[in-house]
């Protein structure tokens, strides 16, 4: 699905951003005593250094998006109550019911505001971003909170070295409210997916979801398991199209895009893309080797970073940009 924004419609404002990730470190020098690997490899093959991740007895997905809103709302000024919807993208909400997003509701004094998780992977962000801006330009609602949150390493088996060096944890968040200019906000979206390469990138949570030539795959049931090279293949190719659509579909160029705030996958993904379309580093805001792919997390943290820098301010164009599990791929063109 892609869309332009709708003449004469209400705009769309992001007010208020914010983010939460665990203080626990975990370094690729610990890796290498759990698993066969080394500082060197991941560096070169990833550029991730360290991640951060949760102590499971104290924190997980309902703390850090909880966190990441209440800090999104003290910036916008707001309070829970300000809010009609929640919407929380992430593939690993503790239960299934109640969703992660009802309980944060409830956390932050937003109750009875409409709340819900997405999923969407990697892409998750992005896809409720785009999502919660269609719903307050359909004029039914007037604030959103939008979270995008994985505590992937609560789903990583830490016995295989081909995954999980490359995961860490985190929360980023937005509020949304309705504003009267009508250019303002996602000016062109795309929200896409390609169902059948899902074996790439899944959480089998019983046998019979194993696909057939996986059945010997060392990642323990319940954990994610990828085909790293054929998701490479696919993130290095979709990260430049996307990117490349939203501009030439709405005639513009690097030029006219203050930041390009994009899903951390892999240093090497993130600097094929700036290579081949010639972003600069300015404009691409990086913080994989501290935090490594945090899946949902991911780009709602870099949002936050870039925006409590200053970096970007009223008037800016941004284009937000996410692929991921599904598989799925996301694009946001937002004038701030
Ligand atoms: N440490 C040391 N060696 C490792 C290793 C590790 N953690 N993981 C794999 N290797 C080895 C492999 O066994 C292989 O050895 P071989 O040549 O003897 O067979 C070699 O390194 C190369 O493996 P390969 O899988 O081809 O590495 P790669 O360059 O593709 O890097 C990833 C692996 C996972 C880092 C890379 O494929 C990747 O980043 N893919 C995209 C992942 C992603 O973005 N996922 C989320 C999508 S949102």
């Amino acid at each position: 699905m892609t869309a332009t924004t709708i003449p004469g419609a209400c705009g769309v404002r992001i007010v208020g951003s914010g983010s939460a990730y665990p203080e626990r470190v975990l370094s690729n020098f610990d890796l290498e005593k759990m698993v066969d690997t080394s500082n060197d490899w991941i560096v070169q093959r990833t550029g991730i250094h360290e991640r951060r991740i949760v102590n499971p007895q104290t924190e997980g997905t309902f703390t850090l998006s909880r966190d990441a809103l209440n800090k999104a709302l003290d910036n916008a000024g707001m309070t829970g109550s300000d809010l009609d919807l929640i919407i929380l993208a992430t593939v690993t909400a503790e239960m299934t019911c109640p969703s992660t997003a009802c309980r944060v509701a409830d956390a932050v004094g937003a109750a009875p505001a409409g709340a819900f998780d997405l999923v969407a992977a990697c892409s998750g962000f992005v896809y409720a971003v785009n999502v919660a801006d269609s719903m307050i330009r359909s004029g039914r609602y007037k604030s959103i909170g939008v979270i995008g949150c994985d505590t992937l390493s609560t789903i990583v088996d830490y016995e295989e070295r081909t995954v999980s060096i490359l995961f860490g944890d985190s929360a980023g968040s937005v509020v949304m409210v309705r504003d009267d200019d009508p250019t303002v906000g996602c000016r062109y979206q795309t929200l896409q997916s390609d169902g059948s390469m899902w074996p790439s990138l899944y959480i089998p949570r019983r046998d019979q979801e194993v696909p057939a030539g996986d059945e010997n795959n060392p990642v323990r049931m319940g954990n994610l398991r990828m085909q790293g090279r054929e998701v490479y293949k696919f993130a290095v190719t979709k990260f430049r199209d996307v990117i490349r659509d939203a501009l030439e579909k709405n005639n513009l160029t690097i030029d006219d895009v203050a930041q390009f705030v994009c899903h951390q996958s892999n240093m090497r993904i993130i600097e094929s893309a700036k290579e081949k379309l010639g972003l600069p580093d300015e404009k691409v805001h990086v913080n994989i080797d501290k935090f490594g792919n945090c899946s949902a997390g991911s780009v709602g943290l870099c949002f936050d970073q870039v925006w409590q820098a200053g970096k970007i301010k009223r008037g800016d164009l941004i284009v937000l940009v996410a692929f991921g599990g599904g598989l799925t791929w996301a694009s946001s063109l937002w004038q701030l």
